[in-house]
């Protein structure tokens, strides 16, 4: 199991480090649900990108910046997050500009550009119906679309506020039915081999850990595996 720091040692030392953990430990302090569907995805990712043949990045690279690829959500209102019925057109604007205001905070450390862009692309599709770019084919980083597809994954099988969570067939059904559409064919079939394996990912966070080692414990463990993130 991963500990919080070992992130942590991926980051340039110094403010840069600092900078990102004082991100991270807000996500978690204020978005908690978000902050566990990430690091659940961060999990899944590490395992997909590390038997991924033709990646063009370090596996560890895609990983840390699955971990980072909702942090603009702390700027969207939890009341919006967890809402329980459709979103209005402002609401779903809001929801959607996480992409951006995510990689424009990772923006600001150095040597966060993969980060950045990672965090950015992440909600693009092969089929342009992505955003917030709307994407296409090989413009959408192969980074972006193993995100993206663990992302759709983990948000499938956990409960949300507005609907149940599915079942593994009922969520393997989705993904592959997305094929070649939202990722490519090799993304869906190596997530679909990881997660027939670890069909249900556990949360790697230690109940009421904090992203900062040696800072006082700030997170508490939800009761159950309800996940408000991916709306
Ligand atoms: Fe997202």
């Amino acid at each position: 199991m991963r500990t919080a720091t070992s992130y942590q040692a991926g980051v340039a030392n110094g403010p840069t480090q600092d900078a990102f953990v004082v991100l991270f430990d807000e996500l978690a302090c204020s978005r908690p649900d978000v902050f566990e569907h990430s690091w659940r995805v961060a999990e899944l990712v590490g395992q997909v990108a590390r038997t991924f043949p033709t990646l063009e990045m370090p596996a560890w690279e895609v990983e840390r910046a699955a971990l980072a690829h909702d942090i603009g959500k702390v700027a969207v209102p939890v009341s919006v997050l967890r809402k329980p019925s459709g979103l209005t057109p402002a609401e779903r604007r809001l929801v959607e500009a996480h992409s951006v205001v995510g990689a424009e905070l990772l923006s600001t450390l150095a040597g966060s550009e993969t980060l950045a862009s990672l965090a950015r692309s992440h909600h693009e599709r092969l089929d342009g119906t992505g955003y917030p770019d709307g994407l296409r084919g090989t413009h959408v980083p192969l980074g972006a679309q193993i995100i993206g597809a663990c992302d759709a994954w983990d948000a499938m099988v956990n409960l949300r506020p507005y609907r149940r969570a599915l079942s593994f067939s009922e969520a393997a059904a989705e993904l592959r039915d997305c094929a070649g559409k939202h990722w490519r064919r090799d993304v869906v079939a190596l997530t679909l081999d990881v997660v027939a394996e670890r069909p249900r990912l556990a949360a790697a966070v230690p109940s009421g850990a904090s992203v900062r080692q040696g800072r006082s414990a700030t997170l508490t463990r939800p009761a159950s595996a309800v996940s408000f993130a991916h709306r």
